[in-house]
């Protein structure tokens, strides 16, 4: 797509049809700024009239540990602020993991229990680290990993830092949906723009399949989409087959 406000526009054609189609659907929502245009281009058409979340339902894909409820920073509350209340979810309807259970490790069962419950994710977006994370899978996670505590490798915190003003506020751990709960997802949509995300995005897309770019497991996954703007497209090998692929789309396929 040609700028980050195309590749919104684009990720909010899916959700649109999908909740158009499947008025009950179970979005996967991710935070940092990579989506924030997205959720913004949702919003929009919500106040046109075009889309409504009533019967929608979402799981947050990670939450930091040990931010209280309501912090500023913490992954709930960036969704409520960024989406969730610009739209019509109803009470109750988006989840998020607890990073302030008194037991982790059940908070995360849990969690996978709630997402199994639901009917699985049908959309889960995602954005990607510097270091290639999707979600907070931060390098050698386990392919096969489901949601568990990872430690944010120090890249992420100074990445996250501009969120919190001080490095040092970053908290070290945190839950993610790991990479096996994130690839049973019926459809994956990975959202990366600007020339930070070039590196990353290409070792995701064209590197070999290994854990040291969690991001790379999306080509085990028979429905995943990158969209990528020009910068976070600049060290695609393929790029001239990517783009005649795009100008070259039947029509009769699904947008993305
Ligand atoms: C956020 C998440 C992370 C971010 C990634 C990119 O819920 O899980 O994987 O998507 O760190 O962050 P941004 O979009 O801020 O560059």
């Amino acid at each position: 797509m040609p700028t980050a406000d195309d590749v919104a526009e684009l990720v909010a054609d899916a959700i649109q049809s999908l909740v158009t189609r499947k008025p009950t659907a179970v979005l996967g929502v991710a935070t940092g700024s990579s989506p924030v245009p997205t959720y913004a281009a949702l919003a929009a058409r919500y106040r046109r009239g075009l889309l409504s979340f009533a019967d929608a339902r979402a799981f947050l894909l990670d939450e930091y540990i040990g931010l209280p409820a309501g912090h500023p920073q913490s992954y709930r509350a960036f969704i409520e602020d960024n989406f969730a209340a610009l739209v019509d979810f109803p009470e109750g309807a988006v989840c998020g993991p607890d990073g302030m259970a008194s037991d982790i490790e059940a908070a995360c069962h849990d969690y996978e229990v709630a997402i199994a419950d639901s009917g699985g994710i049908d959309l889960q977006l995602l954005g990607i680290g510097s270091d290639g994370h999707v979600g907070f899978n931060e390098p050698i996670s386990s392919l096969a990993s489901r949601t568990r505590v990872k430690s944010l490798t120090e890249q992420t915190r100074l990445d996250n830092a501009r969120f919190f003003g001080d490095l040092d506020d970053v908290p070290h751990h945190v839950i993610t949906q790991g990479i096996g709960t994130i690839l049973e997802s019926r459809h994956v949509v990975l959202i990366a723009t600007g020339r930070s995300k070039a590196s990353p995005v290409a070792r995701a897309v064209e590197g070999p399949l290994a854990a040291i770019v969690p991001a790379s497991a999306l080509q085990l996954h028979p429905h995943a989409t990158v969209v990528v703007d020009e910068e976070a497209a600049e060290d695609l090998t393929l790029v001239e087959y990517y783009r005649g692929t795009w100008a070259n789309k039947p029509p009769w396929q699904r947008s993305i």
